[in-house]
């Protein structure tokens, strides 16, 4: 199937923060972020792997998700982009991941509206973005950029929201 929405902005700038399309030399912060899930960090082979298929599939679906660094730290503090994820191209999802240390600054928010601008600038109608129910940052997140709580779905892992936001 051929792709009818031009390609999003990989290269944004806000006020504190610089979103880029990751670069091989991302994969040491990137295994240091997958390590604060609580679970086993992944090789750096295997993180180098995730950051070419991420490029590859940024050029093929015009979305991505994008590397997230301060300004004035000049340090790398997570991602946030579009994926397909649970949803389609036509209608993807929006995602971010920050390090602990920099929650509740405002980063998520500030990132993640310009992500949301990016993807109105595609010419896309929705946006989903799918939350564990025990996620109140993450609701909080998207209910500053205008989300609304869609409907759930119970998994193996629990309730899964689904939030929508109409462009
Ligand atoms: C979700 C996440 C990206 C938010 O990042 P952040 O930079 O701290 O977000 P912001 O500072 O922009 O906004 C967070 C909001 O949630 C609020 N919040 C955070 N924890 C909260 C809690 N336990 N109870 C109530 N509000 C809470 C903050 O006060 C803030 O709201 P405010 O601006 O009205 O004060 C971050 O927590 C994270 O990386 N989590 C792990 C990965 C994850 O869960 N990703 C989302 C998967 S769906």
């Amino acid at each position: 199937m051929t792709n009818k929405f031009p390609s999003m902005n990989f290269e944004i700038e806000t006020e504190r923060l610089y979103l880029n399309m990751w670069e091989e030399s991302d994969a040491n912060w990137y295994r240091e972020l997958i390590g604060e899930r609580g679970i086993a960090k992944p090789s750096y082979e295997k993180v180098q792997k995730k950051i070419l298929s991420l490029r590859e599939s940024s050029l093929e679906n015009g979305i991505s998700l994008l590397t997230v660094r301060r300004k004035d730290e000049e340090d790398f503090i997570g991602y946030c982009g579009l994926i397909i994820g649970r949803s389609t191209l036509e209608e993807p999802e929006i995602a971010y991941e920050l390090f602990q240390r920099t929650h509740g600054n405002g980063y998520a928010t500030e990132a993640s509206s310009a992500i949301m601008e990016a993807a109105i600038a595609t010419n896309r109608r929705r946006i989903w973005a799918t939350v564990r129910s025990w996620n109140i940052a993450s609701f909080r997140v998207l209910e500053k950029l205008g989300f609304i709580r869609h409907h759930s779905i119970c998994d193996e892992n629990g309730e899964l929201v689904w939030n929508l936001r109409d462009l």
